[in-house]
């Protein structure tokens, strides 16, 4: 796991440098991808370099070519078969300190292999807790930023109170969650908050909704209320980490009497059968 790529370079990650300059360091000016690698086959890249294209468009950046190689490569010299691929573009390096950014600097391109344990199916099948915050965030969560202060915050603000998860709320409205997207279940039809510039639009969210489809579950995408979430008969997180994370209590509400949702399951093995015929 130690070789890295950076800026045209593979080496070990102990020898890798980035200078104080750098304007990802400074201002967090930059975009990235978290992208699975299931027994050395990458997963769903078309997706996750569309969506790494689209972020770099939405921050004023030219499109990278070359990544799919530059994968492939780092894929061979790595012994794991299982791991995740984190690339990190920044707008690069510059003289200064300046909010405005120099047209003609190079990007800092960084690609590195990293570890995330998923779920083991008996954790998944006892479902995990979530405490629901303000989505303070910028208005921009569409686009795949390196600046998550505030989901730093609020994935702590999960973890310091046992929970796996924090729902964020806007106006009333579930936007996703701090590190990842939200699927209700109400009288078995499938709800999750429509696209716009409040929610990544998830790979695996992406995944998640053709698959349902593709077993007859109807999946609406449309507003959630903080009401429609505790009243839920089922709640999942999916990502890229954990595809499926099926969400039995919301603070003090207790969803389908505490038990992980039928719907949950299945959607939950139905991606995990998609990743291994993959
Ligand atoms: N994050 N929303 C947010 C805020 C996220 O950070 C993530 C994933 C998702 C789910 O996106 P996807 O299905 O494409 O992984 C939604 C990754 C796992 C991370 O930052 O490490």
């Amino acid at each position: 796991m130690d070789q890295i790529y950076l800026n045209g370079s593979f080496l070990p990650r102990s020898e890798a440098q980035i200078p104080i300059m750098d304007r990802g360091f400074l201002f967090g000016d930059g975009v990235y991808e978290l992208i699975p690698v299931f027994n050395k086959k990458v997963f769903l890249l078309e997706e996750h370099l569309k969506r790494l294209k689209n972020s770099l468009n939405l921050i004023q950046m030219n499109d990278i070519k070359g990544l799919d190689k530059i994968i492939s490569t780092l894929i061979k010299k790595n012994t794991k078969n299982t791991f995740f691929i984190y690339l990190h573009i920044t707008r690069g390096v510059q003289s200064s300190r300046n909010h405005i950014y120099s047209e003609n600097i190079e990007p800092t391109i960084l690609l590195m292999c990293e570890d995330y344990p998923s779920f083991s199916k008996n954790e998944i099948k006892q479902g995990f807790q979530a405490t629901i915050q303000n989505d303070f965030r910028w208005m921009k969560s569409n686009i795949k930023s390196i600046s998550l202060l505030g989901n730093v915050l609020l994935k702590n603000y999960a973890s310091n109170n046992e929970c796996y998860e924090t729902l964020l709320m806007r106006d009333n409205r579930l936007t996703e969650g701090s590190t990842s997207n939200v699927f209700i279940v109400k009288d078995e039809i499938i709800y999750t908050p429509k696209l716009s510039n409040e929610l990544l639009p998830g790979v695996t969210r992406g995944l998640l909704i053709k698959l349902l489809g593709q077993n007859n579950l109807k999946v609406i995408e449309s507003d959630i209320s903080q009401s429609d979430l505790i009243n839920a008969d089922e709640v999942w997180c999916s990502s890229s980490t954990n595809s499926v994370v099926p969400i039995i209590k919301v603070d003090n509400s207790i969803i389908n009497d505490g038990k992980t949702g039928k719907i949950s399951i299945k959607i939950y093995e139905i991606a995990q059968d998609f990743i291994s015929d993959f």
